[in-house]
């Protein structure tokens, strides 16, 4: 008998030991040559950059494997991570090594994604295909699908690319703007065309480029066709907001609900970026940047148009702004012609140009002393548009409060563009619950100028 007890709960033992041996899924980095000869790729089970879908509360779990002849790292792009697992560059993975990574998903539902981070290798490891979308779902995102009886939503990961033959053709770029391609790349097709039902759609865009700012807009047989701005880098709006067009800057995010039933819809739609070439400072000189570029085409299946009364975009969500009222001023300048800097500091891997303590809540009075746009990114905690000063003409044109603020301001930012001679003021709340001392990046999201320096670490004390 007492032999019996101790077989059964052998087995049992045993059983669990195999269960938590699971293997853990391998995030390999490793050239990847289809459809460009040159690619690289995240693999994940063979799939090249797949779509990483967790819900609010799960575990992360990769050992991050490297097969590319020089280190790499991966930066879970908006998520609350320990700086251990944030794909800093002091953490990267040498050619042949490998590393695991696991965090708990902190945040809310929303469109995130994952790239490189490797030091002075980002743009080109993400320019050759390293990088793809992470959605996070939770309650909000459920009572959307079910408002709108929405399919799991595609997302587009949009990128601006040369390509000659079967190879992707990279250099520097321009060197005030960076690396700008001719021609657009959704999910890695050029020319996308997708079909779409007469109805109501979500689009979730990536700007996944390295250095292109869009201007995004929808047309129809010659018309503009507005559509609704749901939601931003860090999740749903409180409500949506009708407009015509909306910026997408390098890393940040949108989700659009279109309708494809609309009155001023064609059998055809195509998303295209607008001229902006006015918006670019005296020194810009000869640029691509701010030029029409066209993105992707929707084709519109009319033989079953479904009517629906129109829906109410109010109560998405709650955007719970903690409040800046008595939060301490930090100022922020962006300088320089060629070499910019942030407060005069270019990228140290060990100096941290900025100090914070942990929970606290400060002011970042970020202003732009260039001549060309500067989507400003920081890792870990959103910022909270509060106010843009100076704004260009057309963007105070945009603007939807006294504030000057923009429809996308109105949610949770990872990254902020801020035009030239602009200031615009954020506020951004420490609340991390890791509590050892952390180093987190804060840096151009033009990833050329991000490898030339255009970084700082921003140190979090416990
Ligand atoms: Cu998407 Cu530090 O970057
Ligand atoms: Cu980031």
């Amino acid at each position: 008998m007492k032999r019996r007890v101790f077989l059964q709960s052998l087995a049992f033992a045993l059983a669990q030991r195999r269960r938590n041996r699971r293997p853990v899924p391998r995030l390999i980095a490793e050239p990847n040559p289809f459809p460009y000869a040159n690619g690289l790729a995240f693999t994940v089970d063979g799939v090249p950059s797949p779509v990483l879908r967790f819900r609010q509360g799960d575990t992360l779990d990769f050992e991050l494997v490297n097969h590319l002849d020089e280190p790499t790292t991966v930066h879970w792009h908006g998520l609350k991570v320990d700086w251990i697992h944030d794909g800093h560059p002091l953490f990267s993975v040498a050619p042949q090594e490998s590393r695991s990574i696991q965090f708990q998903i902190l945040n809310r539902g929303a469109t995130y994604w994952y790239h490189p981070h490797a030091h002075q290798r980002t743009a080109f490891q993400a320019y050759h295909g390293m990088g793809g979308a992470l959605i996070v779902d939770d309650e909000d995102q459920d009572r959307l699908k079910d408002r709108f009886s929405l399919v799991p939503g595609v997302t587009d990961l949009v990128q601006d690319r040369v390509i000659d033959g079967n190879l992707l053709v990279y250099n520097e770029g321009h060197p005030l703007h960076g690396f700008l391609g001719d021609q657009v790349m959704v999910n890695g097709t050029i020319k996308a065309t997708k079909k779409v039902s007469a109805t109501w759609h979500r689009l979730r865009l990536i700007n996944a480029s390295n250095a292109r700012i869009y201007r995004i807009a929808l047309f129809s047989e010659g018309q503009m066709v507005p559509f609704q701005l749901i939601g931003v880098d860090g999740g749903l709006l409180e409500q949506g907001a009708e407009v015509n067009e909306v910026w997408l800057s390098p890393a940040e995010r949108v989700e659009l609900m279109v309708d494809f039933g609309h009155p001023l819809m064609g059998s055809r739609a195509s998303l295209q970026s607008q001229d902006f070439t006015e918006l670019i400072g005296p020194m810009g000189g000869p640029t691509i940047q701010g030029h029409p570029i066209h993105i992707m085409d929707f084709l519109v299946l009319r033989k079953r148009p479904v009517v629906r009364p129109a829906p109410n975009f109010d109560g998405l969500s709650v955007v719970a702004t903690p409040d800046f009222t008595d939060a301490p001023f930090r100022n922020i300048g962006l300088a320089g012609q060629m070499h910019f800097t942030i407060n005069g500091a270019v990228f140290d891997m060990n100096e941290a140009p900025i100090t914070v303590t942990r929970n606290s809540k400060e002011i970042w009075s970020i202003t732009n002393n260039t001549t060309i746009p500067h989507p400003m990114h920081l890792h870990a905690v959103p910022m909270h548009v509060l106010e843009r000063r100076g704004s260009p003409q057309l963007i105070r044109s945009q603007a939807v409060d006294m504030r000057g603020r923009l429809p996308t301001d109105l949610g949770y930012q990872d990254t902020v563009l801020v035009w030239p001679f602009e200031q615009v003021r954020v506020g951004v709340a420490w609340e991390i619950p890791f509590n050892t001392e952390q180093s987190y990046l804060f840096h151009f999201h033009n990833l050329e100028h991000e490898d030339r320096g255009m970084m700082v670490n921003v140190r979090v004390t416990p």
